[in-house]
């Protein structure tokens, strides 16, 4: 028997595709041609920006699964779910590679005003003018704000170019050799740049905010490539036009897709549309760890990358889906 499942973001082709020949009947919730389906929906996928709340959960009485493809699940109430016995799943380690490679990618083309310079050539500005001298990258510090798998990676990637680490995240991580600070500002205070990886939700909403910006100082540069979330984007905006910091390159906002105009017209500034993860190679394996959590769900085994919160509740539901019939 086909399972009947609900998207609530929009899916690529390639997943859609997957889904179809995986024989998922995919129900999509902006345009619901069926409200009688919903009674059917056991599981409901999306991508990272998936928005799951309370309201979506009463209208889905044998909802089970949330499986979201992107590791941050920060639109998804786990609360809500976990109470509900609903299990939700994402997609970590697949995409930390590239997440981690973007973030290096933007501290060079802030710190060396990369898109600037491309400009310059594209413009016909170098004929009569000298691109500006910029400070050296190789060399400088910087501070990572979470130290998960993501912030590990930068590390690693920061050590190449003998940058001085620090990070800052809940406790000190006796398995990494970097400096560690108990807070974001008293990090700030210490690096050239600082490099946002912690995951989005209310635990770390506004996390870096004027008392961070502050403390960073006119030398150093922030980058996120987290969720807009986390920072504090209209004092963001503030600290970039007084020049109270350095620059910003930013691949997350708060307010994607449409961004602040102000912030648009900034110069000390990289914006990048949510890309970190963007490689066809990643958002394919995303997609196939994705597929994975579903089929394994419907077949009862046990789920390949439950959301930290609820591992526990797996083995309970592995048990409750052994009579669900597969989906192919
Ligand atoms: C994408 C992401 O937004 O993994 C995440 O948390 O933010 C991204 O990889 C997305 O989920 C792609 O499907």
């Amino acid at each position: 028997m086909a399972q009947e499942i609900m998207q609530v973001s929009p899916l690529p082709p390639y997943m859609m595709k997957a889904l179809q020949e995986a024989d998922y009947i995919v129900h999509d919730h902006t345009h619901i041609k069926d409200p009688g389906a919903l009674s059917k929906v056991t599981a409901l996928i999306g991508t990272g920006s998936a928005k799951v709340d309370k309201k979506l959960l009463t209208m889905l009485p044998n909802l089970k699964l949330v499986a979201i493809c992107g590791v941050g699940y920060d639109g998804v109430d786990v609360t809500a779910c976990k109470e509900k016995g609903i299990v939700v799943t994402h997609t970590p380690g697949v995409l930390t590679d590239d997440v981690a490679d973007l973030a290096m990618g933007l501290v060079l083309s802030i710190g060396r005003r990369i898109p600037q310079a491309d400009k310059f050539v594209r413009n016909g500005d170098w004929v009569d003018d000298e691109f500006p001298l910029l400070q050296k990258v190789s060399g400088t510090r910087i501070g990572i704000v979470g130290m998960g798998r993501i912030g590990r990676a930068i590390a690693k990637r920061a050590a190449a170019f003998d940058m001085h680490i620090a990070y800052t995240s809940r406790d000190a991580k006796a398995d990494v050799p970097y400096a560690f600070y108990d807070s974001p500002t008293l990090l700030a205070a210490e690096v050239d740049y600082l490099v946002v990886a912690v995951p989005g939700g209310d635990e770390t909403k506004h996390m870096i905010g004027s008392s961070v910006l502050q403390a960073m100082g006119s030398k150093a540069y922030l980058i996120n490539i987290a969720r807009g979330s986390v920072v504090d984007q209209p004092v963001l905006v503030q600290a970039l036009k007084d020049k109270h910091i350095a620059g910003a390159a930013l691949d997350v906002f708060w307010d994607e897709p449409a961004i602040d105009p102000e912030l648009r017209r900034l110069n000390n500034v990289v914006l990048t549309p949510h890309i970190a993860s963007a490689t066809v190679e990643t958002r394919h394996a995303m997609a196939a760890l994705t597929m994975e959590n579903l089929q394994a769900f419907y077949e009862g085994k046990s789920l390949p990358s439950p959301v930290p919160e609820c591992s526990a509740l797996c083995d309970l539901a592995a048990v409750a889906t052994t009579t669900a019939a597969p989906a192919a």
